[in-house]
């Protein structure tokens, strides 16, 4: 849908995802690895409103501290619309305004759903109606994970987790998420990851352990699909893995008492969320992910029960 010269805020929803699989194959010349992941959006929303405006400018509202984030030319969302301005030859403005629900420097993707959010916003307020595939385009030059944002569901990344192909999920997956105090920065926990996986080769570890580099280009195993075409949450809970794991625990070794707490008052599985730090733990129905919420926060950790999968960044209207 077109909005052309309107006065009116344009108000975009784009979700947060979780890794379910992510194998991290070599260091590239562009300074990414190239890996294979399985991504997941599910229900915890930034909330992207843009109004006409002279210049690009943006704010952030909302329950999550973001004293922290940048509001000028390095801001994501910034330079989604300034991208798309430029690609599309459009003298426009636009105000952004951004309510964040995903934790910042989590691992959730959440800056790169504020970018795709943007996008789909400054396309209806500019009315420059690119086809989806030039916003793919456009969302793959601001990072990995903001393709996956545009699109949502469930998807398989490989490349540098933005060549896209859409994966049979069935029914919906119950999370509970619990974010830490502090972020962890992604290119640190993807350099902590070539470190320890030296380290590893320096100590004679078997090249077939969990975390080691692969042996050739990344892939998602067939379980992993299987159990999501299956949308069978014990058969999912058995095959979540991320090498990012490895490294985000020795960056931030707490997660690991918080992981095998998880598992201890019932998720199926926890794991590291991208790399983290939040941690996503995988319920076997919404029931006991209500217990397993429960039971973190007896232990005074911030737990939040969310869904997949859900759509990707869309208009929300009314
Ligand atoms: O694209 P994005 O800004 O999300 O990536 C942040 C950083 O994470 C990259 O600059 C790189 O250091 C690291 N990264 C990587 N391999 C990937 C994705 C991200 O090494 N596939």
């Amino acid at each position: 849908m077109t909005i052309a010269a309107t006065d009116e805020a344009v108000h975009v929803r784009a979700p947060g995802k979780i890794n379910l699989f992510l194998r991290v194959g070599a260091l590239e010349d562009d300074g990414y690895h190239d890996l294979a992941t399985a991504y997941q959006a599910v229900s915890l929303y930034e909330d992207v409103r843009a109004w006409p405006a002279d210049e690009i400018t943006v704010e952030f509202v909302g329950p999550v501290d973001t004293s922290g984030l940048p509001t000028g030319p390095t801001n994501l969302a910034v330079r989604a619309a300034k991208l798309l301005a430029r690609t599309a030859g459009v003298p426009g403005g636009v105000h952004l305004q951004i309510s964040k629900q995903v934790p910042i420097a989590g691992g959730m993707g959440g800056g790169s759903a504020d970018a795709a959010a943007t996008l789909v916003a400054c396309d209806a307020l500019w009315g420059t109606a690119l086809p989806r595939e030039e916003l793919h385009r456009l969302a793959a030059q601001l990072g990995a994970d903001v393709p996956f944002a545009l699109a949502g569901g469930t998807a398989i990344g490989t490349g540098r987790g933005d060549r896209l192909s859409p994966a049979l999920a069935t029914g919906s997956f119950h999370w509970v998420l619990v974010p830490a105090d502090h972020g962890l920065s992604t290119p640190a926990v993807y350099r902590e990851l070539d470190v320890l996986r030296e380290e590893w080769v320096a100590e004679g570890v078997d090249a077939f352990a969990p975390g080691a580099a692969p042996d050739g280009p990344p892939a998602v195993d067939a379980e992993v699909l299987q159990a999501l075409r299956a949308g069978d949450p014990a058969r999912l809970g058995a095959s979540l893995q991320n090498d990012l794991q490895f490294a985000a625990v020795r960056l931030a070794p707490g997660l690991q008492d918080v992981l095998d707490l998880g598992e201890s008052v019932g998720a199926l599985a926890g794991m590291v969320s991208g790399s983290g730090p939040t941690l996503a733990f995988l319920a076997p129905d919404a029931e006991s992910a209500i217990e397993l919420q429960v039971g973190l926060s007896a232990a005074r950790h911030m737990a939040l029960h969310v869904h997949g999968p859900v759509p990707g960044a869309r208009i929300v209207h009314g």
